[in-house]
């Protein structure tokens, strides 16, 4: 099974951008050890970066039929997009939101995200281990979604 990380724009700046709020920790560091958790449980995972909204609507659309779930930090796009609401609502992925700063703490707007009751669950503030939860919460969901397939195909056999 594969899971799809999608980071949106400015975050190809975290450990230079705003480090008192987003920490001094490089994104690619962050994916070395998302990915080392990902092969530790038996995913495949995938990384994608844009400052771009439609870049990210179509690598969500890309992911139907090639990935099993998505990690998503639209970045500012969380609080502006309803285009990427709408493409993760039409792959009907199961989806995990993360932020690194609590952003219900924040600005009155970035405390409403346009996509958080598209997701399975959100998880925020925590700074770079805020991926690491939702790697937890993301591979917990495909092992069940993978449980109960196993289960329809015993119960079907
Ligand atoms: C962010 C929060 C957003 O409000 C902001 O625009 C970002 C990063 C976070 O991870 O805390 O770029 O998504």
């Amino acid at each position: 099974m594969k899971i799809a990380v999608i980071q949106g724009p400015n975050l190809n700046m975290l450990g230079v951008r705003e480090t008192n709020i987003y920490g001094p920790m490089k994104l690619e560091d962050i994916h070395t050890q998302m990915k080392a958790v990902a092969e530790q449980n038996g995913f495949e995972i995938e990384f994608f970066q844009s400052n771009l909204e439609g870049e990210i609507v179509d690598k969500i659309q890309e992911c139907l039929g090639d990935a099993d779930g998505i990690i998503i930090n639209p970045a500012a796009y969380t609080h502006t997009s309803i285009a990427i609401r709408d493409a993760l609502n039409a792959v009907k992925l199961p989806a995990v939101e993360v932020h690194i700063s609590n952003i219900a703490a924040r600005e009155e707007y970035r405390k409403k995200s346009l996509i958080s009751d598209v997701c399975a669950g959100t998880i925020a503030g925590f700074g770079p281990f805020s991926y690491h939860l939702a790697m937890i919460a993301m591979i917990q969901i495909l092992n069940e979604i993978k449980m109960m397939k196993e289960q329809q195909a015993q119960n079907n056999g």
